[in-house]
């Protein structure tokens, strides 16, 4: 007797819902993708493409107890999963398992870096660090007052804009029907054995305690004056691409509108302008600004809710670098039930009852 597939309803065509579509497609399940507009235009248009689980887990706040071992643990899968993609794409994805180099709270500062290079350690995290002239050689194009650098090895980037285009290929080939333009409210689910919802900081998601915080960013023509690989500082960071060199990004809690807001631009170029000279006149190609999806403890939310329904969402700043292990463990839960215990610790509803 042959099995009938398993149908998925997925809401949400940013990386994570076309992620989990591709992977549960591959696995023989009959998805179909609902985006609100088109897929790939939210959070994942607006992202830098860092794989960055060594330096945002270390050195930004994170009160999840298991976000830097799904980071990593992520950032590990995407070598695969990038030959994979661009193999069946057909197309490139600008991967690159590259280092980064993060400067000191105070960039002028070498005492700064001692500390900075600590705080991996205790983290495990085998990192070297380039003082002064060591630095300069590897990144001419900055100001010469900087102290030196972390090296923090396999901390590299994708262009998430050409990711987005090769899942949408990709899922397409595997068969996944992509309905675009459509609000969630307004499909009809009930012939599917499945529903992910996967819908990044959308209202609806307010409940689970998913709340925006908005990130401007702006972009400029690639040139010999700005780094070559990517550069973390003061909560900044410049991401150079093949075709854009990347300089990001706000902070702004609780902000829907996804306009970039001048003064914030100007106030990202006069940071990053004191790192790379190069920026205070560099003509801007592209301002924009994208919504994160923030949880209290800025961790995602990977689970199925009492209803019934599947969320991955809560990404915070880091959906692109989830996005091959959030697809392998939705998939996992979805078509086979299995839930590890690294996925357990990221539990859908545990903010429910927190949230009026
Ligand atoms: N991942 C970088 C950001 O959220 O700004």
């Amino acid at each position: 007797m042959t099995m009938r597939a398993i149908s998925v309803a997925v809401f949400g065509g940013g990386i994570i819902g076309l992620s989990c579509a591709w992977e549960m497609a591959r696995r023989g399940a009959r998805v179909t993708l609902i985006d609100k507009h088109q897929p790939g235009q939210g959070a994942t248009y607006a992202a830098a493409g860092m794989l960055g689980a060594r330096y945002e887990y270390t050195v930004e706040a994170h009160p999840h107890p298991k976000l830097q071992e799904i980071g990593i643990a992520g950032a590990d899968l995407w070598q695969e999963f990038a030959a994979k993609l661009q193999d069946v794409a057909g197309c490139e994805i600008g991967y690159k398992d590259g280092v980064t180099y993060a400067l000191a709270p105070d960039p002028y500062d070498p005492d700064g870096l001692e500390v900075l290079a600590d705080r991996f350690a205790s983290s495990g995290i085998d990192v070297d660090i380039l003082h002064g002239r060591d630095f300069s050689d590897c990144e001419p194009g900055l100001s010469t007052r900087i102290a030196g650098a972390v090296r923090i090895p396999r901390e590299g980037q994708v262009d998430n804009r050409l990711v987005a285009v090769a899942l949408l290929k990709a899922c397409r080939k595997a068969g996944v029907s992509i309905i675009e333009n459509t609000q969630p409210d307004t499909f009809d689910t009930s012939a599917f054995d499945a529903v992910l919802w996967a819908v990044g900081a959308a209202e609806g998601m307010a409940s689970l305690g998913v709340e925006p915080v908005k990130g401007a960013a702006f972009s400029v023509r690639p040139t010999e004056n700005y780094p070559k690989s990517v550069l973390r500082f003061a909560g900044n960071y410049i991401v150079p691409k093949r075709d854009r060199v990347v300089i990001g990004a706000s902070e702004e809690a609780g902000e829907r509108s996804q306009r970039p807001d001048d003064e914030v631009i100007g106030q990202l170029r006069a940071c990053a302008a004191r790192i790379c000279p190069a920026l205070e006149t560099a003509e801007i190609l592209e301002t924009w600004a994208g919504l994160r999806p923030g949880t209290p403890d800025r961790a995602p939310l990977l689970g199925r809710l009492a209803d019934g329904r599947f969320i991955a969402t809560g990404h915070y700043r880091n959906g692109i670098l989830l996005a091959p292990i959030t697809a392998q463990i939705m998939a996992d839960m979805i078509l086979d039930g299995k839930t590890s215990p690294l996925a357990s610790a990221f539990a859908a509803d545990r903010f429910m009852a927190a949230t009026p």
